[in-house]
Formats: C-alpha cells, sequence, structure tokens
C-alpha cells in the first residue's frame, strides 16, 4: 500500500530541492532542476542537474542526490523522492532517472512533483515505471 509521506518529511524533501535547485548548473538548457531523495531511516539527499558543453554527458538532478546518498551513507531504500523545476508548472523523473529510481525504490515508494508556487503532487513509484527491469531479473533462474 502506498501512503503519502508527512507534512514534515514532504516539507523537508521541498526544502532539500530547493537548495538543490540554488546550485544547478543549466547554462545550455536554461532548465535548473532540484532533486530530494528520502531513505527509510530519514535521511534526506539534494541534487540538481549538472549539464557539460558534450551535452550528452549532463547529468539528472536525481542522479546527483542518489549519487550523494550512496557517497554520504551508502545505499539505503528509498521512502520518497521529489522533483523541483523552476517554473509555475510540474515535471516528473525523465525515463533514465525513472530506472535509476528503480534501483532503491520499491513500487510503492512515493514520487513527488513540485514547481514554483506548486503544491508537490505525488504518485506511488509503479505508477511512473510499471513492469520495470531489476536486478530481480538478473537473479538465476530457479533450476
Ligand atoms: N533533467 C533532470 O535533471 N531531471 C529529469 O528528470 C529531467 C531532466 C535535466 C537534464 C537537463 O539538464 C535539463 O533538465 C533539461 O533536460
Amino acid at each position: 500500500m502506498s501512503e503519502p509521506v508527512e507534512r514534515y518529511d514532504l516539507e523537508r524533501l521541498l526544502r532539500a530541492a530547493q537548495e538543490g535547485i540554488a546550485h544547478a548548473y543549466a547554462p545550455y538548457s536554461g532548465f535548473p532542476v532540484g532533486a530530494a531523495i528520502l531513505t527509510v531511516a530519514g535521511e534526506v539527499f539534494a541534487g540538481c542537474n549538472v549539464e557539460n558543453a558534450a551535452y550528452p554527458l549532463g547529468l539528472c538532478a536525481e542522479a546527483a542526490a542518489l549519487g550523494s546518498m550512496v557517497s554520504t551513507v551508502g545505499h539505503r531504500r528509498l521512502r520518497a523522492a521529489l522533483v523541483l523545476i523552476a517554473r509555475p508548472a510540474r515535471a516528473w523523473p525523465c525515463g533514465g532517472c525513472r530506472q535509476r529510481l528503480q534501483e532503491f525504490m520499491e513500487a510503492q515508494a512515493m514520487v513527488y512533483a513540485a514547481g514554483l508556487g506548486l503544491e508537490p503532487i505525488g504518485v506511488p513509484f509503479a505508477q511512473l515505471l510499471p513492469w520495470a527491469f531489476g536486478g530481480h531479473d538478473l537473479a538465476e533462474p530457479m533450476t
């Protein structure tokens, strides 16, 4: 069963994503993104997009937040993630980032999208990436 995160945690996520977006490096797209993730242990990590003159090498905000988590406390299961854009609109994680989040998120974890002056809206992760490929697919079949 998917449960929305507590208001307190949603605000922690939003603040972290605001800190992230303040550091976004998006000179090519002009589209700054902030992301924040909440672990099941209650830790929050932020990230921002980091673009590159060699465009395909740019990093999404979600990838940066996951890298921050793993390099700070190791890998954790995620309770929720939030993506913030600097416009009065909402954007959901790109396809690649849905797969990145899948590595650490159960189907019932929550993903939120927020924008300037807009309340975050949340959906269960399974709604963003149903029938996901994951580590379970790599397990040896039982003989
Ligand atoms: N971007 C993210 O950071 N996360 C997403 O889920 C979608 C896209 C970034 C990549 C690029 O720097 C900019 O947004 C425009 O695509």
